[in-house]
């Protein structure tokens, strides 16, 4: 492969696209209190929270309880946010009020009352809730939010969710040899733990984002296409929609092939900034053709016209490309020289760098939620690997790309 050159696009963090099927469904929901709770907690799409401003009722798009409060309602951490409010912590009397009943956590959600006499601060909104129930679902789930977001986190060890499937062996391989070298006695006097059944932290390396389940995705094995949620999603390289802006970046029009699930998701995640102009079915002309999966890179490569073919380097390796075709190749791994190890065994090693300085940062009394946010602290130089910085990229610590013209002989 010849290095054709080097594109960087910038990443984008969307907040409020949890575009995954992060929550359970919404007849789970309905069915139980607390599973209703937490989406309102969480602010999901399923269980929208209105907001009282006067007479008016508004929708309160973009804030949820987690936003103020942090996702283990453990209180949130920059000024203006909210005290912790898990029920442990309410119920029991504070010298500025009494423990909160059920009926005062109601009063206090939607009229601003402080039990005891005295109003909260205007930087608690008044909410006005969809369903009667809904205060007693936000109540069930602050009873249970403190352990579930601490569930695989045990006074010895800290257990990840990972796969069986054979895949994904070069990876964790790598993952666990990396952290006996880095934290042999583990972090905290915890020892880091890989298991396919046990209760779990948090997933690792999974082959699918979004198991449904309600811990984190870190690492996942599949790509990670832009638009997830940085509140329950980490990579460690560039996104699908940076590699197409980088891809594009040159060319502005290009034919995208693609499932339509996948072309409408990219359209959100790109950057607005990118001046793409989608076309799909087939090329035409000389316009440049890009397969996004196997199975579209192959439907790329069936058309015979001039157009340039584009591709990403992780599609590469389920097709077969005859000879004296040249493509271009999205390479989101890019490091100088050639990489002696396959990306499956530098990504595992970069993850437990990830994320043992994560898990650092994030202390003795880390939950689900303060560890996703203890990723915006890490910044590394793994070797054989792009920088990573989570504080500029929420979602993936990079958005480096290089581009290169690879010729089949
Ligand atoms: C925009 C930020 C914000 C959002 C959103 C928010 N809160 Fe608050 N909340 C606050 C702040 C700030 C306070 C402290 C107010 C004070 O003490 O004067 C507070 C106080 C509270 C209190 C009183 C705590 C105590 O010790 O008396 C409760 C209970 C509460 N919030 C629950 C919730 C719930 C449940 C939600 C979601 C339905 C929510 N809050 C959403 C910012 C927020």
């Amino acid at each position: 492969m010849n290095p054709a050159g080097r594109g960087s696009v910038r990443g984008r963090f969307l907040p409020c696209l949890a575009a995954l099927a992060w929550f359970s469904t919404a007849s789970a929901a309905e069915e139980d209190p607390v599973e209703r709770g937490r989406a309102l907690f969480e602010g999901a799409e399923s269980a929208p929270l209105s907001i009282r401003m006067g007479e008016n009722i508004l929708p309160a798009r973009g804030i949820s309880c987690a936003g103020c409060h942090g996702g283990d309602a453990g209180g949130g951490e920059e000024a203006q946010s909210g005290p912790p409010i898990d029920w442990a912590t309410l119920s029991q009397p504070s010298p500025s009020r009494p423990g909160y009943t059920l009926a005062s956590f109601a009063a206090a959600l939607t009229e601003g009352h402080r039990p005891g006499g005295g109003e909260l601060g205007s930087a608690m909104p008044r909410f006005a809730f969809e369903r009667p129930e809904d205060a007693a679902a936000l109540a069930a789930y602050l009873r249970v939010v403190a352990a579930r977001q601490r569930t695989g986190f045990t006074a010895d060890g800290i257990v990840f969710r990972s796969t069986t499937d054979p895949v994904a062996k070069p990876f964790l391989r790598a993952f666990e040899a990396r952290v006996t070298e880095l934290a042999p006695n583990g972090v905290y006097g915890r020892r880091i733990r890989l298991s396919p059944e046990d209760a779990a932290f948090a997933s690792i390396g999974a082959r699918e984002i979004g198991s449904g389940e309600e811990m984190p995705d870190l690492f996942p094995l599949a790509p990670i296409i832009g638009d997830e949620n940085p509140l329950d999603t980490r990579g460690a390289f560039a996104s699908v929609a940076d590699q197409v802006a980088a891809l594009a970046e040159g060319s502005g029009e290009m034919v995208i092939l693609a499932t339509p699930a996948m072309r409408a998701r990219l359209r959100e995640a790109l950057p607005r900034s990118a001046t793409l102009h989608w076309r799909k079915g087939q090329a035409e002309g000389e316009i440049p053709i890009l397969g996004i999966g196997a199975a579209h890179l192959a439907r790329a490569l069936e058309g015979t016209g001039e157009a340039p073919v584009y591709a990403m380097a992780d599609d590469l390796a389920g097709v077969a490309i005859g000879s004296g075709r040249c493509l271009v190749v999205s390479d989101p791994r890019p490091v100088a020289g050639m990489p002696t190890e396959a990306p499956a065994t530098r990504y595992g090693r970069t993850a437990a760098t990830v994320l043992v300085e994560a898990l650092r940062i994030c202390g003795p009394d880390c939950t689900r939620s303060r560890l996703m946010r203890a990723f915006d602290g890490v910044r590394a130089s793994p070797p054989d690997w792009p920088d990573l910085d989570y504080a500029e990229h929420p979602l993936t610590g990079s958005d480096e790309i290089a581009l290169w013209s690879a010729c089949m002989d």
